[in-house]
């Protein structure tokens, strides 16, 4: 989507530019943390700290990634896995590739396993306890990135994490107010209650909380990789939690799961490469979408933070949102991205957006099925190395501490990723939604996500980005996006700046508190938009290697996350 630099266009730059110094930012936030050697974004300091610490022994950006995603297993076990699943998408001395860790439907899954025999959705059955538990592909995922690309032993990068599961680690404000928040699902199964809810409270801020079940199961998975888990003892105690709440994993699904190697979305976007992910995600297809209609559309002339700008948006997402509707896993009978980025359909697609008016989304013709959104609990960490390779790696249980049950021994917490399938075909959901044929469940099928772990690239620079949030995570990431490749704003500045969302129903824009100004609020109003304030949209962790070799790193300040680079000082270069 490069476009050229005439004379109107260096005008209009230095109009964006002027807009820019206006332009709305929340309270202040330290510049990124900017050095050498690597950086580490995620949402949590100890996890960070764990990544910067296999960076400064000499680990590369999978080495330092894998650290900080095993730490987040411990830290920030509201999301940070090793029972749940994700998605990576690494660079490598300038080759892209993307992992497939994503959960799938045990053996024993079946379409209609939510449903009781009158047909009705049995309530919280994909939500809450083992039924709702996909297959964990962390365990095998993380290892494989590693196996591919990791240049440390593999004990070494596994090690923080048992340093932290063992000695203990300081429950922070986040994880005690999630742990306040959802003391109700962790009180339902005594499992987890005895881990989490010690003497029935949540543990408070500023504990020292120890899981010396997760550190022998991480020393075992430290010295056998994957089949710590995935077999024997563990896999054992996994199946024997989950027949005893009545779920359907099983210790031959764990044996069976394997994560796998995808090509990833690539497109271009304003003379960036950009590359992310594939199904079973629609997150990369959702940002090269929008991407395209955008530039059709001329969004990058428009006013910055003005009403054209909102609208544009939220008339490129409504209509890339109405086509996940046909989204389902590999191997389902869902479209593929080739086929929905075709662009005899994105020029159909584009001519339908009028500027002055807004398209309801009743008419934006949905392609068969319905659309869904998801749980907004999910973990995103970007990392980079001294060498310019980044890793992009977003990974989720679902919801806060996935399916509430945690496996006694391991410590462990399974997913609930199994409500990321259409549970209750032509019902609505627990959002009032109604969800698509092919995502349907099925035995060994991924669900699908929205995950997006995002990689783009120019002229010697190289940004790793993502979210978490559900639904969100696309509009988050590509809003970050724009900011850094159209805008050129600093990388502290792209992850802070509110953010607006739109994803076809409900037909709304969902909007941060300082993102519209009261006239923008007003002209997307006349133009048949229906507004709702949210308190926050995505929490964005960004890494972004500049051409000198100096590294940055942005946490999100919605998320009390935290960012760091591997040393202080110059670059040789
Ligand atoms: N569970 C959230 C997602 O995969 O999009």
């Amino acid at each position: 989507m490069d476009h050229v630099n005439t004379p109107a266009r260096a005008a209009r730059t230095l109009c964006l530019t002027l807009l820019l110094a206006a332009a709305p930012l929340p309270a202040a936030h330290p510049p990124a943390p900017r050095g050498v050697g690597g950086a580490v974004a995620s949402a949590e300091d100890q996890a960070t700290d764990a990544g910067l610490e296999v960076l400064r022994r000499g680990g590369n950006a999978v080495d330092a990634a894998v650290a900080t995603a095993l730490a987040l297993a411990v830290v920030h076990p509201q999301a940070g896995n090793l029972g749940g699943g994700g998605f990576a998408v690494v660079r490598m001395d300038g080759a892209v590739s993307t992992l497939d860790f994503r959960e799938t439907a045990p053996a024993g899954a079946r379409k209609n396993m939510f449903l009781d025999r009158r047909g009705e959705p049995v309530d919280g059955s994909s939500l809450v306890g083992p039924l709702a538990a996909g297959v964990p592909g962390s365990p095998a995922g993380l290892h494989e990135l590693h196996s591919r690309y990791g240049r440390l032993p593999w004990p070494t990068v596994v090690a923080p994490a048992i340093r932290l599961a063992s000695r203990g680690f300081v429950v922070g404000e986040r994880l005690a107010s999630a742990l306040e928040e959802h003391a109700d699902l962790l009180s339902r199964f005594p499992e987890t209650a005895s881990v989490w809810l010690p003497g029935g409270s949540p543990a408070a801020a500023g504990t020292i909380m120890r899981l010396p079940g997760l550190a022998t199961l991480l020393r075992r998975y430290a010295e056998h990789g994957p089949a710590a888990v995935t077999s024997g003892p563990a896999a054992a105690a996994i199946e024997l939690v989950s027949r005893r709440y009545g779920g359907v994993l099983r210790a031959t699904d764990l044996a069976a799961y394997t994560p796998v190697w995808r090509e990833p979305v690539r497109f271009r976007a304003w003379g960036w490469e950009v590359a992310s992910m594939d199904l079973p995600s629609s997150g990369g297809i959702i940002l090269a979408e929008t991407a395209d209609l955008l530039r059709r559309t001329g969004w990058e002339r428009a006013p910055r933070f003005g009403a054209v700008q909102a609208h544009l948006l939220a008339e490129a997402w409504r209509r890339a949102f109405a086509d996940r509707f046909l989204l389902g896993g590999p191997g389902s009978t869902g479209v593929t991205a080739v086929r929905l980025l075709d662009p005899a359909w994105l020029r159909r697609r584009a001519a339908g957006i009028r500027r002055d008016r807004a398209t309801p989304s009743d008419r934006v013709e949905p392609w068969p099925g319905r659309r869904r959104m998801e749980s907004r609990e999910t973990t995103h960490l970007s990392v980079a190395d001294g060498k310019g390779n980044v890793v992009a790696l977003t990974t989720t249980l679902n919801g806060s501490f996935g399916c509430g049950l945690l496996v006694p021994g391991l410590d462990l917490l399974l997913n609930n990723e199994m409500d990321d399938f259409t549970t209750a075909p032509g019902r609505p959901n627990q959002f009032g939604l109604v969800q698509g044929e092919a995502n349907t469940v099925a035995p060994g099928r991924r669900m699908l996500s929205s995950m997006s772990p995002t990689v783009l690239w120019r002229d010697g620079e190289v940004v790793a980005l993502g979210s978490p949030g559900g639904s969100r995570i696309p509009t988050a990431t590509l809003q970050v996006m724009l900011n850094l490749v159209v805008f050129h704003d600093p990388l502290q500045a792209a992850v802070d700046r509110p953010r607006i969302h739109h994803q076809w129903r409900p037909d709304r824009i969902d909007a941060e508190p300082d993102a519209l100004a009261p006239e923008t609020l007003a002209a997307l109003r006349s133009r048949g938009h229906t507004v709702l304030f949210v308190p926050s949209l995505g929490r964005v962790n960004a890494v972004r290697v500049l051409p000198d070799g100096h590294v940055e790193a942005a946490a999100d300040p919605r998320g009390g996350g935290s960012a760091g680079v591997a040393a202080e000082g110059r670059s040789p270069r």
